[in-house]
């Protein structure tokens, strides 16, 4: 039976990567998009599109009204934002309420808004695409403060999420894609799309509830927080 995913920023990159291999292997696609009608001339884009701003706690809240009262087996929080605080110097409260509003806060409140579809879905599964920059064990770099911060955040939220909805039967963890050619990893990145989505398809595939509050770098190996 086909498997029915949920991808937050389905209209590029990674969101779109995913809505093209999953549909192409008959699952079934609910991308969220900023712009629905620009979404929508995308080749490949998600069968089912429906608007979702990240910033917006109303547009987070009344998100399940758009989407119905479908099951969803799989929710894939992969909108994600970087940013151009590098230093002390780039910091500022507006920067960091605008990365972590999106990388961190919204991956929980969209979990919530999504609970009761998640509930009624087979595979009750929450993956948040982190990054290896937000593991503080691997931080040999420093700067990056908003991006690296929110990341871990995402990571620590997304524990919390799985401690206390595993008894419900979900499984919520983070995943790393790689270093991928998208808009936000830039032309010199290792990775295609293509080859980082579909080594996570395989690795989401695989996950089962043990594999809960766990950090997963995109080829199945496990990343130290
Ligand atoms: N590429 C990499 O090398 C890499 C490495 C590590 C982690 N990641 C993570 O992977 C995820 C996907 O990244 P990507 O490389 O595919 O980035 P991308 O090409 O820049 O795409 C980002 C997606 O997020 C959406 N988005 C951003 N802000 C949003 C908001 N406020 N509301 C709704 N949607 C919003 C964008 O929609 P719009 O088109 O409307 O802006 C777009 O669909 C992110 O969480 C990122 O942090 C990427």
């Amino acid at each position: 039976m086909a498997t029915t995913y949920l991808v937050t920023g389905s209209n590029r990159g990674l969101g779109l990567e995913f809505s093209r291999q999953l549909s192409a292997r008959g699952d079934i696609v609910i991308g969220t998009v900023r712009d629905v009608a620009k979404a929508g001339d995308e080749p490949g884009h998600a069968p089912t599109l429906v608007p979702l701003e990240l910033s917006d706690p109303a547009s987070i809240e009344t998100l399940p009204a758009r989407v119905g009262d479908r099951a969803i087996d799989v929710l894939i929080n992969n909108a994600g934002v970087s940013s151009d605080a590098r230093t002390l110097a780039d910091v500022s409260m507006g920067e960091f309420q605008r990365v972590f509003a999106v990388n961190s806060f919204a991956p929980v409140l969209i979990t919530r808004a999504l609970l009761p579809n998640l509930k009624r879905g087979s595979r009750k599964l929450v993956v948040t695409v982190s990054s290896q920059l937000g593991s503080i064990t691997n931080n040999s770099g420093g700067s990056t403060y908003a991006y690296r911060g929110s990341k871990a955040a995402v990571n620590m939220l997304s524990v919390s999420m799985h401690n206390e909805l595993k008894g419900e039967g979900f499984a919520c963890v983070v995943v790393h894609p790689g270093w991928v050619q998208t808009d936000m990893g830039g032309p010199n990145a290792p990775l295609k799309p293509e080859e980082s989505v579909s080594h996570l398809i395989r690795l989401i595939d695989r996950l089962t509830a043990s594999d809960g509050g766990k950090f997963f770098n995109y080829d199945g190996t496990i990343l130290p927080w």
